[in-house]
């Protein structure tokens, strides 16, 4: 239950409870201005209203076909007892599986737009929960997750992390999705709901009182946080709250308080398994960068200098598309094809540097587009920005317009580095309307946009399909290069209670070759059957096999890869603990196929499974890909047991997965 009150200061209160007890405490919000004096206090309420909805919306593709989204909603009116009198109404939610609220900013006498300052909407703890969290950074979510008491959070200690391009942590915050469970086992997540022309909530926290205050991201050019034509309202500010772990990951609130598509027919993206000329870069067999030289006009010349590593070229593309056909996988990646990468990361000046339509001389960027075509296998467009977006901006449209022509439905971005323009952050309000820029004008052309660096998922898949994943996270490339020896085995089961509740994940999972022998310092800390498992576990519409075609070449494991679908009926969550382990098992859209995945962190467990999920009846021809009895991620990840049994819905099983183990399977129906 959510309650709302103006203390007698006239300072808005809030407070949530869960069966009996108090779980967020007396809470306060308010703001502050740059022209005007802050509005926290001296308010009354003017009036409210309730609405109760109960409706049920389709995805066009997801983790489940349909979402209902039933809630109680009150709007509060608020205005100042003294002149201005300026109101300013509060919405709230209440979900059966979690609270949130935004402020609505009405029309000002006189007043066009208003400049935010800060926003002071408090979350005041009753308890030091466990929490998994990573650091406020205003720059990238590619930290580590913590798991601590919220007294022990120290996100200072985090700064200046060596395998990050760009990072600032300029406060003790966390970034949202954050987790925490109570002592008595009550799962909460902090995050926000369509961020929209603002700037991405981090959460102070107070180590003492146990409070959380929001921390919006600022801009060192601008000197304030969020600027905004009158009337507005903000981003939602959320709270998942769940018995057991499980509950996080099915509640689909974030989503739900979106608005509808705005797109409509969207069929022209297909969710799809994808491969790429990527992994080959991030184990330095190859490389992005040709070897061209810029003249003094600033235009990219083939001088002779070519390397002989670029790995883009025309004829390792129809080698990857080969084996993609073979292999019931219908996209490939190419990255490094087009001109800019020998300046793209350690420059200063990036501007101008990337083009969007030129390709390097070895790649026939039409031939492939229609060699792909012939082999039902699209080509996947990657734009790596270099954290350079406004050269971005400037070819939008070019770029799209390319993409159109050559048949092409999706793009990865990338933002790698310190913005320029200088004193603005990756996830302040300037990029958040970059990032949708890039969205909007994407759309326009048929285009669905996978965004590395990107800002958090709030949820706007919704409106905008065509967001079909990001980045976001600890991705699986720093198992290839991190210096820290690479993601320990519980980050997986940590992000799936995190991060994977804003949404969609390019993770990019499928590494066969698990000791990196072009890596002798790195290796994936993960079995390969986890590595399986991570297609069902993590939710994306696209999903890659990140390896090489020769480290997939004669691995019977490859027919899980080649089986699993990307686009789901449903979903359910069996069993999990943040940070420990997670069972789901999705079902299929069309087929009617179900797919199991089961993932542990660095103990060996044995789970248990019953089948009751499956249609009555049926008869499903499994095949299981479980670690073998002498499994482990450090010194024999590889070793996977592969079995075909029949298996109806009155089954259950046990399994023992390996140490950094999991378990897929593949339930198929003849
Ligand atoms: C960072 C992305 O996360 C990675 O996947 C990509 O290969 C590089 N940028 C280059 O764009
Ligand atoms: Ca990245």
């Amino acid at each position: 239950m959510l309650y709302f009150e103006v203390s007698d200061e006239g300072v808005p209160t809030y407070w949530v409870t869960h069966n009996a007890d108090t779980i967020i405490g007396s809470s306060t919000m308010g703001f502050d201005f740059k022209d005007q004096s802050p509005l926290k206090s001296g308010l009354k309420i003017i009036g409210t209203s309730t609405q109760t909805i109960d409706e049920t919306w389709e995805m066009p593709w997801g983790e489940q076909r349909e979402v209902r989204n039933h809630f109680n909603e009150l709007v509060v009116q608020l205005e100042e007892t003294a002149a201005p009198n300026r109101k300013l109404n509060v919405h709230f939610k209440a979900y059966d599986d979690g609270v949130a609220f935004r402020y609505a900013f009405l029309e000002q006498q006189g007043v066009d737009s208003i400049i935010i300052m800060d926003e002071h909407t408090e979350f005041q703890l009753t308890g030091d929960h466990t929490t998994w969290w990573i650091p406020g950074d205003w720059d990238i979510y590619e930290h580590l997750y913590s798991t601590t008491r919220v007294s022990e959070i120290d996100a200072i200690a985090k700064r200046d992390h060596p395998n990050l391009a760009a990072t600032y942590i300029p406060e003790n915050a966390v970034n949202t999705p954050v987790t925490m469970r109570s002592e008595d086992g009550l799962h909460l997540s902090f995050h926000e709901a369509n961020l929209t022309d603002y700037a991405g909530m981090t959460l102070e926290v107070d180590t003492e009182t146990l409070k959380l205050t929001s921390g919006l991201v600022g801009s060192e050019r601008s000197g304030y946080k969020v600027k905004r034509a009158l009337p507005f309202s903000t981003p939602w500010r959320t709270i998942q709250i769940s018995e057991d772990a499980a509950g996080l990951i099915d509640s689909k609130l974030i989503v739900n308080l979106n608005e509808p598509n705005q797109l409509g027919d969207v069929s022209w993206f297909e969710p799809k398994k994808y491969m790429g000329i990527w992994w080959e870069m991030h184990v330095e067999k190859g490389t992005w960068d040709y070897g061209m030289e810029m003249d003094e006009n600033g235009v990219w010349q083939d001088t002779g200098k070519a390397h002989g590593r670029h790995s883009a070229t025309t004829e390792n593309t129809k080698r990857y598309i080969d084996f993609a056909a073979a292999n019931n996988i219908t996209g490939i990646l190419v990255e490094g094809w087009n001109t800019g990468w020998e300046r793209w990361i350690g420059f200063e000046d990036r501007e101008g540097v990337f083009d969007f339509v030129t390709p390097y001389p070895d790649y026939d960027i039409e031939e492939l587009a229609a060699y792909g075509k012939e082999k039902g296998v699209e080509i996947i467009m990657h734009h790596e920005t270099s954290a350079a977006p406004r050269t971005y901006e400037q070819q939008l449209d070019a770029a799209y317009q390319l993409m159109k022509d050559l048949g092409m439905h999706s793009v990865k971005t990338g933002y790698v580095g310190e913005l320029i323009p200088k004193g603005e952050y990756h996830h302040g309000q300037w990029m958040v309307n970059h990032y949708r820029k890039a969205l909007e004008t994407a759309a326009k052309y048929q285009v669905a946009i996978n965004a590395h660096e990107p800002i958090k998922a709030t949820g706007l898949r919704r409106t905008f399909p065509n967001a079909i994943a990001r980045e976001g996270l600890r991705g699986q490339e720093f198992n290839a290069w991190a210096t820290d020896g690479g993601n320990p085995p519980e980050h997986l089961p940590i992000v799936a209670f995190t991060r994977m509740l804003a949404g969609p994940i390019d993770f990019t999972p499928g590494v066969f070759d698990i000791d990196l022998p072009t890596k002798p310092n790195n290796q994936i800390n993960t079995t390969l059957a986890q590595q399986l498992a991570l297609y069902v576990v993590i939710y994306s519409p696209i999903q890659m096999a990140c390896d090489l075609p020769e480290s997939y070449e004669g691995q019977p494991a490859l027919q899980f890869i080649r089986d699993v679908g990307v686009d789901w009926e449903q979903s359910k969550v069996l069993n999990g603990e943040v940070g420990d382990f997670v069972t789901i098992a999705r079902e299929e859209r069309e087929t009617g196929n179900w797919f199991v995945g089961a993932i542990t962190d660095e103990n060996a467990r044995e789970i248990t499974i019953n089948f009751d999920f499956l249609e009555a009846g049926k008869t499903y021809k499994a095949l299981l890909y479980r670690d073998a009895d002498d499994a482990h991620y450090q010194d024999n990840p590889e070793a996977v047991v592969i079995e075909n049994m029949d298996i109806t819905n009155d089954m259950t099983k046990t399994f023992n997965l390996a140490a950094g183990g999991g378990l897929a399977i593949s339930l198929l129906l003849e």
